[in-house]
């Protein structure tokens, strides 16, 4: 019997090394890893830079306090803001406190503009922004929350793309909107861009904060740096995570200056996040990521892989429902079951992960190369035969 708590309905595998976009496991047998620790391993597993990095990093300093001042992390933060909307980054070690800070920082500022009563926060049927106390109440996915109570008051929930619920919804005591750009654990969900911008301009007119939660879908995901670019809007405030360790705990907040007044030395903090190991790597993987045509490459590969899915969609209509996502944030709807899919494509050596709504997820590792994609759609392919059979 294992030691571990069983929080996790695991399949029966382990792997001892990976690189790139490929996982072996202890026998040595070699998987495609369309998994990417759920979109984390942006650079696939052991990327050279990012090894380097650690090793440098790990003989001069691992950690000190966030009580002095540290290079790499104002190195991190002005990157950020260089490159995206953000005045001011804070960091910490997960999605989950990166939503929680959203939180924080929502309230915090209407607390500091004399509108204390602006406290509530409304969020969408499906969404996930992760697992601590809050963020479980503020999805309200009734398999989450069941038996954590008492719920924790605060959010408003609507239903997912019904804008007359979501104008209903806000009252005075609103203080912002929290929503996925693209919907992640519920089915890969993406918000169309006329939405993105009618969600900005309900936020201005109601005097609102739009928080766009990131944590799955930024740092490249969709081939922009952030998904919600495409729509042209600005957010106030994105959490993000996963992606920008490349599989060290990373996760940090994104504000603009306007959003950022009630927080002052005191308000927030962290043991860990933002210490000297964690803020080389995200500079690493930044490194990577930032470089000139780097992105475009992740646009390029996606819309060959896009192809490939409508077309296995084509051949398979039974059987895939619907081809959804962006860019290396795939989907697939299934009619079938998707664990019972997730396994037979295990014994193709390819790994995948599930989401609600009978999806399969695709998180393709953003190095991922053309010969890695045909790989993986002749292993779907043989995956889809055989279910077709049964
Ligand atoms: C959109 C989103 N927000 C928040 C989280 C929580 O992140 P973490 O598991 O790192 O706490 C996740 C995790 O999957 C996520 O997908």
């Amino acid at each position: 019997m294992s030691s571990v708590l069983g929080t996790y309905a695991r399949k029966n595998i382990s792997f001892s090394k990976g690189k790139g976009c490929y996982l072996y496991d202890l026998k040595g047998e070699k998987y495609l890893d369309f998994v990417s620790g759920i979109a984390v391993n942006a650079l696939g597993h052991c990327h050279e830079h990012l090894v380097k990095i650690i090793q440098e990093q790990s003989q001069k300093l691992w950690h000190v306090s966030n009580a002095f001042v540290i290079p790499d992390q104002e190195k991190l933060a002005k990157r950020l803001t260089d490159y995206t909307f953000a005045d001011f980054v804070c960091f910490q070690n997960s999605g989950s406190e990166s939503t929680e800070a959203s939180i924080k920082i929502a309230r915090k500022y209407f607390h500091e503009i004399g509108q204390p009563n602006k406290k509530r926060i409304i969020t969408f049927k499906g969404a996930f922004h992760g697992r601590t106390i809050a963020a479980l109440f503020a999805a309200n996915n009734p398999k989450h929350v069941e038996g954590f109570g008492p719920k924790v008051d605060g959010f408003d929930q609507v239903s997912f793309a019904d804008h007359e619920a979501l104008k209903k919804a806000i009252t005075n005591e609103t203080a912002a909107i929290m929503v996925e750009t693209i919907q992640g654990e519920g089915g890969i969900k993406e918000i169309p861009d006329y939405c993105l911008k009618g969600l900005r301009e309900l936020c201005d007119d109601k005097n609102l904060l739009l928080i766009l939660d990131e944590v799955q879908c930024g740092i490249g995901r969709t081939g922009d740096f952030f998904a919600f670019e495409k729509s042209g809007i600005v957010p106030d405030i994105v959490p993000i995570a996963k992606g920008i360790g490349g599989g060290f705990p990373l996760g940090a907040c994104l504000l603009t200056k306007k959003v950022s007044v009630g927080m002052k030395p005191g308000s927030h903090g962290s043991t860990f996040g933002g210490n000297p190991l964690a803020m080389a790597v995200g500079n690493g993987v930044l490194d990577i990521i930032l470089q000139n045509g780097f992105l475009d490459n992740v646009k390029k590969i996606s819309k060959y892989f896009d192809e490939e899915l409508i077309n296995l969609k084509e051949k398979y209509p039974k059987i895939i429902l619907e081809v959804r996502g962006r860019g290396l944030i795939k989907g697939l709807k299934l009619s079938v079951d998707n664990l019972k899919f997730i396994e037979t494509l295990m014994k193709y050596k390819m790994l995948v992960v599930k989401a609600e709504e009978q999806v399969i997820r695709l998180f393709p590792a953003l190095i991922v190369s053309k010969k890695e994609i045909d790989e993986a759609i002749n292993k779907l392919k043989k995956t889809f035969e055989e279910i077709s059979k049964q």
